[in-house]
């Protein structure tokens, strides 16, 4: 059956491969990003499939209601939202240097913007037989190994592993999970990382699709990794 997946962050990167593969799929794709004709551009590549484009900037609280209304006037409800956009702004920076400006825009886009556009797509979600979350998170936000370095980047994703925790626990009609798709080869994580962007959709692809999965946990390659 076919599901109505949102999906943020979805011009570039894993977020477009996600787009891609759930398209081919069959499925009806939201495809959003902040920038409206690097968007569109993107878009037009999966112009043989069931995929709409509206612009979502997850800096500005504003965009993100106004994301929302327009998709009201498309849609009853959703089935999956995938919270996969992320930006990475400090990798020159530790504990100790990390200006507040930086830490606030990352938290903003990586955390703040995901749980305002979870708790506006709510009511949508829960319309939904089998609703669904994907987090892409990073094991570079594990507690259980954490290490130095990105310390803005490993906050906002050990933070967003607690949004899947709590939101799992508070509602149990939906599955929310966190993914970490291993180090993959995108802007972020650079040419030399070990993964094509098609393996690091895949878990994300199966969290959003596969008839069984369990809820409140954190995957990679479709196994339960420690938080
Ligand atoms: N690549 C890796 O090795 C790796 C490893 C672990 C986890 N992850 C996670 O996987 C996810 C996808 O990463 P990626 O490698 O595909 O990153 P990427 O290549 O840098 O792509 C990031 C995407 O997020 C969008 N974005 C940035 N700021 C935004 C904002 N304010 N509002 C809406 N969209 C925004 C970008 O849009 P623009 O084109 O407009 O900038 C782009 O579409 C992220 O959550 C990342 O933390 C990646």
């Amino acid at each position: 059956m076919s599901k109505r997946i949102v999906i943020t962050g979805s011009n570039r990167g894993i977020g477009f491969e996600i787009a891609r593969q759930l398209a081919v799929l069959g499925h009806e794709i939201i495809f959003t990003a902040r920038n409206t004709s690097k968007g569109l551009e993107a878009e037009k590549q999966l112009a043989d499939y069931d995929v709409h484009f509206f612009q979502l900037d997850l800096e500005e609280p504003e965009s993100i209601e106004t994301f929302v209304h327009a998709l009201g006037r498309h849609a009853d409800h959703v089935d999956v939202l995938i919270n996969n956009a992320a930006i990475l702004k400090d990798s020159d920076y530790h504990l100790r240097n990390l200006p507040m400006e930086v830490l606030d825009r990352m938290l903003q886009v990586n955390l703040k913007g995901p749980i305002l556009l979870t708790q506006l797509l709510l009511p949508y979600l829960l319309k939904s037989i089998d609703p669904r979350i994907v987090n892409l998170s990073s094991g570079m936000g594990a507690l259980s190994s954490m290490g130095g370095g990105y310390p803005a980047y490993r906050i906002s994703k050990t933070a967003l592993n607690s949004f899947t925790a709590i939101l799992a626990s508070e509602q149990p009609k939906i599955k929310v999970n966190s993914v970490c798709p291993g180090w993959v080869r995108t802007d972020m994580g650079g040419a030399n990382a070990s993964r094509s962007v098609e393996r690091g959709a895949e878990t994300a692809v199966w969290l959003a699709t596969e008839p069984a999965i369990s809820t409140g946990k954190f995957f990679r390659d479709k196994r339960v990794i420690d938080w």
